[in-house]
């Protein structure tokens, strides 16, 4: 068991153990269990098993060597007892009735070249009315297997190589990507923030830059990593913006349905006017249900030309078939997992609010911004760096080598990135007040 008293001297688990119910009563009597900790390890997961060498190899020997060993500020820290909080997946199984679902598709043995099964889309349909009264017809509905094959795909349709594509950094890195990789021009509609760090929207460059010729705009929403969920106002002011200059929406939801209590998220498809019409909206249960490696999501397109030529491009990417297992997964998701989801959002607050309060009372000159949706948390270092004459480059490496807590780089986010780092709160609230301990110790 995970001993928080001494955790700083303490590995944040042993393999094959718990951890157990820690750092507070946050939130109680919780059917579903948030606090275990399910070791990944040795699973091929990308957040625990990836260990990129780094110059001197420490990171990449990924054994502590002899057992337990127990990290110390005196550092390097072995890869295997880093705390990974970077990339976007959850440390928590997920909804008992996906794995039963997707057990019940192995049971029967055959896994070939499949169709959307009987009620997939009812499903997508039910959910989105349910949780956000969203209406939408099931004709509307085209799966995928992943958003960014989407975001790609729509880049492909929508655009010819050379023209602008406007992204509002910082923001989701593969965005660069998916306008890069295909030639097209990338135009930054950077986000501003106000006194006390909340994010806006630069509506008026926005405008000029949908004057200049833009014809795609690459839309975040909630707005991963700044955690904003977007208010119906700003979204139909830019959503007028892009019919008035005949600019295409491309709509990624993804976060849409970790929503902090407060908060409310407004979907493209709420808006009204022919952008809306012509947007292309992209939703999937991967970050909902934390099943991200399954890689199934769906796309909304409610105007039939617009959809055909989606489908073509996904097609045209080899992205055409339907994988049987994420289709079982996604429609038990949708049907079954709203129970979880519910104790899913509140354990979350908490360990949001758990991370705001450690920051405020442990170190100096860091800042959480206002955590309204997503489950990634954005940490503004800047005093701190300022106040130590510390890079970025300097505190990551800090960070990771001598407190072994990997966080997502900011400036991996593009412009506006500089001086944050990206912090995972999906994690069992021990794992994080182990990572915070840790980080207390060195910065
Ligand atoms: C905003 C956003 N879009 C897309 C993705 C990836 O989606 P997928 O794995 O379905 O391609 C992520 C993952 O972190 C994300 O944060």
């Amino acid at each position: 068991m995970i001993n928080h008293a001494a955790s700083r001297s303490g590995c944040f688990a042993a393999r094959g153990e718990s951890t157990s119910r820690g750092a507070g009563s946050y939130t109680d009597h919780m059917p579903y269990d948030f606090d275990t900790f399910t070791d990944r390890r040795g699973t091929a997961s990308i957040k625990w098993d990836w260990h990129p060498s780094e110059s001197n190899g420490a990171e990449a020997s990924g054994d502590a060597g002899g057992g337990p060993s127990y990290p110390t500020a005196a550092g390097p820290i072995p890869a295997d007892e880093q705390i990974p909080l970077w990339v976007a997946d959850m440390d928590f199984t997920c909804p008992p009735q996906i794995t039963a679902a997707l057990r019940a598709r192995v049971d029967h043995g055959l896994f070939g070249y499949s169709l959307e099964p009987d009620g997939y889309r009812e499903a997508v349909v039910s959910f989105m009315q349910r949780r956000h009264g969203i209406g939408v017809s099931p004709g509307d509905i085209v799966s995928a297997e992943g958003v960014m094959p989407i975001v790609r795909a729509a880049v492909d349709a929508f655009t010819e190589p050379g023209e602008g594509v406007v992204v509002q950094p910082p923001v989701y890195f593969p965005f660069y990507m998916a306008v890069r990789d295909k030639g097209r021009r990338l135009i930054y509609n950077p986000l501003l923030s106000d006194e006390a760090g909340r994010y806006r929207m630069n509506l008026a460059e926005l405008e000029q830059q949908f004057r200049n010729g833009a014809r795609l705009l690459l839309l975040c929403s909630p707005h991963n990593p700044v955690a904003r969920v977007w208010r119906r106002e700003e979204l139909q002011a830019l959503a007028d913006l892009a019919a008035a200059y005949d600019v295409r929406i491309v709509s990624d939801e993804i976060h849409c349905d970790v929503i902090m209590p407060g908060y409310e998220f407004t979907s493209v498809l709420h808006l009204e006017g022919p952008a809306v019409e012509h947007a292309v909206v992209s939703r999937s249960p991967s970050k909902t249900f934390n099943i991200p490696g399954i890689a199934e999501s769906q796309v909304i397109c409610r105007d039939r030309e617009t959809r055909k030529r989606l489908k073509a491009a996904l097609g045209a990417a080899g992205h055409a078939l339907t994988n049987p297992l994420g289709a079982a997964a996604a429609t038990a998701a949708y049907r079954e997992g709203d129970d979880w989801l519910d104790e899913l959002i509140p354990y979350l607050e908490a360990n949001a609010r758990y991370l705001r309060e450690r920051l405020q009372s442990d170190v100096t000159g860091i800042r959480m911004v206002r955590h309204e949706g997503t489950f990634v948390a954005w940490l503004d270092f800047r005093d701190y760096l300022a106040a130590g004459e510390m890079s970025d480059a300097a505190l990551k490496d800090m960070l990771k080598r001598r407190a072994g807590v990997w966080l997502s780089d900011g400036p991996s986010f593009g412009p506006g990135g500089a001086g944050f780092q990206r912090l995972n709160i999906a994690t069992p609230r021990a794992v994080l007040s182990q990572a915070l301990d840790r980080m207390k110790e060195v910065l």
